[in-house]
């Protein structure tokens, strides 16, 4: 059965602006991201294919000084903000895992299992 779990509201993010979060999701803790870009949210585990590594080093802060991009602070890959598909850095053609999300009444949900 599904699950919502609530990670902020939709007005917590500018657009193009990202979120950090970190939730319980059946049983398990999942820390991730939410990024808002022209009206659509894409959410993603927040750990770079390269190594594991959150991909922050500010809070909420995921995306490129131009907003155009996802951007891992450590080795600065940067990923496609639709697909999460790396597109330059150390770990071409790899992908950021995605995450189910769903946005409902003003709020951003995240699918988990119950
Ligand atoms: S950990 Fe993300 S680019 Fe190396």
């Amino acid at each position: 059965m599904q699950k919502l779990i609530l990670i902020c509201a939709l007005d917590r993010l500018s657009d193009p602006g990202s979120y950090g979060f970190s939730v319980e999701a059946g049983g398990h803790r999942v820390d991730g991201f939410v990024v808002l870009r022209d009206g659509e949210c894409f959410a993603y585990r927040n750990s770079c294919p390269h190594t594991g590594s959150p991909l922050d080093w500010v809070d909420h802060q995921f995306l490129d000084i131009e907003g155009a991009l996802i951007q891992c602070a450590v080795h600065d890959a940067r990923f496609l903000i639709d697909t999460g598909e790396c597109v330059s850095g150390p770990c071409p053609g790899e992908s950021l895992e995605s995450l189910q999300i769903r946005v409902e009444g003003g709020e951003i949900y995240l699918l988990g299992t119950a």
